[in-house]
C-alpha cells in the first residue's frame, strides 16, 4: 500500500449569526473584552431543528463532490463529536443514510476538540491496511445546543459547524507523514458535560442544576492548550523528519487567539502561515480544523506540495497533531 491522504475537503456553517453585540444583550459582557481576551468577534448557531448529522451531511457532500467519489464508493464514515444527535444510533450511521453511502462502516469518535486529527489517524489506518479505499471523516458540533447563555465563562467562545475530509490513496510523497496523539484523563474535569450518560442521568435535579450544559475551568484549560499545542506540532515534525522551517500552513484549533499565538510563537512562525478563522466562527470544537483546512483550500490559499501541521487541543484532556503534504 502507498501513501494515504486528504482527497477532498467540505464544511458547512449554519446561517445564523450570533455577534458579540448581541451577546452583550444576553449577560454582562462587552465586545472589547471578547475581541481581546479571545479574538472571536461572532460565531453561527444551528437552528432548533438543525442536529449535528444534518450540518455533518452538508460537510460531507461537499466533501465527496470534491474528492469526485460517490457516496457509493465510501467504505467508512467516521463521525467526531461531543454532541450527537442522540446517545445512539451513531451520528455516522445517520450521516451514512442520508448521503446513501450503503456500503459504509460506521461509527462516531469521542474526543472533543481534537476528534478530528483522531478521526483522520484512524481512518488513513484502515486505508493504510489495503481493508478499506475510501473514508469520510467528519467533524462537527453544535455546541449551542449545550451551551448555557446565561454563563459569560463560556457562552461567548462557542459556534456550531461541520467540516468533512474524504481520505484515500494518493501518490507517493503526498499524504499523511506523521501522527502524534495523546490524551490525559486526570485534567477530564476541566471541561465537561457532566449529566446525560450513565454517571448522572437526566432527571428534573440534573436539568434544573444546569448539569446538561458545558462546564469548564477557562484558566486550567487554557494553560493546558498552550503547554500542549507547541509541544504536540514538535513531535509530529520530528515523527516526519521535518523541522519548524519545513511547515507551510499550521491549522491549529481555534478556540482562543491567544492559544494560537503561544504555539505560534514557540514555532517561530510567522502569522501569515497560520490559518485562523475563529473570528468569524469561535471554537466549533472537532469541526474548527477541517472548516479551516476546507476555506484555505478552496480559497486556493494552500496549494499542491505545501507542507501543511494540524494541530489540536481539547477535552479528555486531548491532544493531537499531524503533518501531511498537500
Ligand atoms: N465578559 C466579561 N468578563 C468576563 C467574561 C465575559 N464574557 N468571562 C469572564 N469574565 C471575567 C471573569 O469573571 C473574571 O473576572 P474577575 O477577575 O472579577 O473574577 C475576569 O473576566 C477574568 O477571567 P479569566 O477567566 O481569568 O479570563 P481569561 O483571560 O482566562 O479568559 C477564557 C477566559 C477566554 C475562557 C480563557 O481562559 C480561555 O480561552 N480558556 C480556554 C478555553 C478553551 O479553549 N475551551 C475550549 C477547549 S476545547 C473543547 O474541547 C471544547
Amino acid at each position: 500500500m502507498g501513501s494515504v491522504g486528504i482527497i477532498g475537503t467540505g464544511s458547512y456553517l449554519p446561517e445564523k449569526v450570533l455577534t458579540n453585540a448581541d451577546l452583550e444583550k444576553m449577560v454582562d459582557t462587552n465586545n472589547e473584552w471578547i475581541v481581546s481576551r479571545t479574538g472571536i468577534r461572532e460565531r453561527r448557531i444551528a437552528s432548533d431543528d438543525q442536529a449535528s448529522s444534518d450540518l455533518a451531511t452538508e460537510a460531507g457532500r461537499q466533501a465527496l463532490r470534491s474528492a469526485g467519489i460517490r457516496a457509493e464508493d465510501v467504505d467508512l464514515i467516521i463521525v467526531a463529536t461531543v454532541t450527537p444527535d442522540m446517545a445512539f444510533p451513531a451520528t455516522a450511521c445517520l450521516v451514512q443514510d442520508q448521503l446513501g453511502a450503503k456500503k459504509a462502516a460506521t461509527f462516531d469518535l469521542s474526543a472533543a476538540c481534537t476528534g478530528f486529527l483522531y478521526g483522520i489517524a484512524s481512518a488513513s489506518q484502515f486505508i493504510q491496511n489495503g481493508i478499506y479505499r475510501y473514508a469520510l471523516v467528519i467533524g462537527v458540533d453544535c455546541l449551542s445546543k449545550i451551551t448555557d447563555f446565561t454563563d459569560r465563562n463560556t457562552c461567548i467562545l462557542f459556534g456550531d459547524g461541520a467540516g468533512a475530509a474524504v481520505l484515500g490513496p494518493v501518490e507517493d510523497g503526498k499524504g499523511f507523514r506523521s501522527f502524534e496523539l495523546g490524551g490525559d484523563g486526570s485534567g477530564g474535569h476541566l471541561l465537561k458535560q457532566p449529566a446525560g450518560g450513565s454517571r448522572i442521568p437526566a432527571t428534573t435535579e440534573s436539568v434544573q442544576q444546569h448539569l446538561h450544559y458545558i462546564s469548564m475551568n477557562g484558566r486550567e484549560v487554557f494553560k493546558f492548550a498552550v503547554r500542549v499545542l507547541g509541544v504536540s506540532a514538535e513531535e509530529a515534525l520530528k515523527k516526519a523528519g521535518m523541522t519548524k522551517e519545513d511547515i507551510d500552513f499550521l491549522i491549529p484549533h481555534q478556540a482562543n487567539d491567544r492559544i494560537i499565538e503561544a504555539a505560534v510563537q514557540r514555532l517561530g512562525l510567522s502569522r501569515d502561515k497560520v490559518v485562523v478563522n475563529l473570528d468569524r466562527y469561535g471554537n466549533m470544537s472537532s469541526a474548527s480544523i477541517p472548516v479551516a483546512l476546507d476555506e484555505a483550500v478552496r480559497t486556493g490559499r494552500i496549494k499542491k506540495e505545501d507542507t501543511l501541521v494540524l494541530v489540536g487541543f481539547g477535552g479528555g484532556m486531548t491532544w493531537g497533531a499531524s503533518v501531511m503534504k498537500w
